[in-house]
């Protein structure tokens, strides 16, 4: 893959955080969508390479910009398979909560799963505990087994959870094993990703949250060494044969990060739109933004955070 395209990305998301962040608080969240989707499609399109979105806004005939199977950039580059979320959180924005960010995940055909939009059980960590946890095993096993690789005492592991009604039992499982509970009102890609920093204070990602999140999850999680494992929960019936023409034969398949996004030619690039556990959010100055994001590939492994301050003279 051409090295300067998962740069060329980043001023694709830092623009859709920008126009995101003009949101925050307003309480419009298609708005808020709206403005991200636009800058995106647009920034996109200013760069040289042939992109198909297989990861979207949705299918052609309900997302008029950035949906499923839609062509971007000049096409004068190389071609790449794109999942993207112009704007991950669009109620955290509208409502001024936490943890919102835009997302780009990148590689050649055919490499990452075209998961349809529902849900799948997830549970993700950091390299440390990548061949420990195991989706089928009880909460109390993972955690104390995710404490045993990590040299600590199950009191000092900290689950994220989206804060969920369908998550009860699962936050009580958790308190009952020991470990401590953060609960986010939104964004398990981010909280995913974080397991892989330490400093982030997060070890475990569980529960049931978006399937093309998880596929965006996986980009990242996998090149910095550790572990997301999935399993389509879908939300309805009608899911079931979009998720079998992604080609998954068995509904009850559970997915390692390898099998959500294939090899190592994978990019991802993310900008903080709020401040969350990954990133931290748009700052706006006089005449000025200032974004702060993410840049990981996975042929080299490369870790890039990106500061940076946009002037605007009118
Ligand atoms: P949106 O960007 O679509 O608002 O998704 C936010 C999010 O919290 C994801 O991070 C998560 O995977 C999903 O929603 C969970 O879905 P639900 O809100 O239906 O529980």
């Amino acid at each position: 893959m051409d090295r300067n395209l998962a740069l060329e990305f980043v001023r694709v998301t830092e623009a859709a955080a920008i126009e995101a962040a003009k949101w925050i608080g307003r309480g419009d969240k298609n708005k808020a969508d709206g403005a991200a989707v636009n800058a995106m499609r647009s920034r996109f399109n200013q760069i040289d390479f042939s992109g198909t979105v297989v990861i979207g806004e949705g299918e052609k005939d309900e997302a008029p910009m950035l949906y499923t199977g839609e062509k971007v950039g000049t096409k004068k580059g190389p071609a790449m398979d794109l999942a993207i979320d112009p704007l991950e959180c669009t109620e955290s924005v509208a409502y001024g909560r936490y943890n919102a960010t835009t997302v780009i995940a990148s590689g050649p055909k055919g490499t990452l799963l075209h998961a349809p939009d529902t849900y799948m059980k997830k549970i993700a960590v950091g390299p440390l505990g990548k061949k420990i946890i195991n989706l089928e095993a009880s909460v109390k096993e993972n955690v104390s087994r995710v404490a045993k690789a990590f040299g600590e005492k199950v009191e000092e592991i900290t689950v994220v959870i989206l804060d969920r009604e369908r998550h009860a039992d699962l936050i009580k499982e958790v308190r009952d094993a020991g470990a401590r509970v953060r609960l986010i009102t939104d964004g398990d890609v981010a909280a995913a990703i974080a397991t892989c920093f330490p400093e982030s204070g997060i070890d475990i990602l569980m529960g049931i949250g978006g399937s093309t999140e998880a596929v965006l999850a996986a980009v990242p999680v996998k090149i910095l060494g550790g572990e997301i494992l999935c399993q389509f929960k879908p939300k309805t019936d009608a899911d079931i044969p979009k998720i079998k023409a992604a080609g998954v034969k068995n509904i009850n398949k559970i997915f390692t990060a390898e099998e959500l996004a294939k090899g190592k030619e994978l990019t991802f690039t993310a900008t903080g739109v709020i401040d969350g556990p990954l990133l931290n959010g748009v700052v706006f100055g006089k005449n000025k933004a200032i974004t702060h994001s993410l840049v990981i590939r996975g042929t080299s492994g490369t870790i890039r955070y990106i500061t940076t301050h946009h002037h605007y003279y009118k």
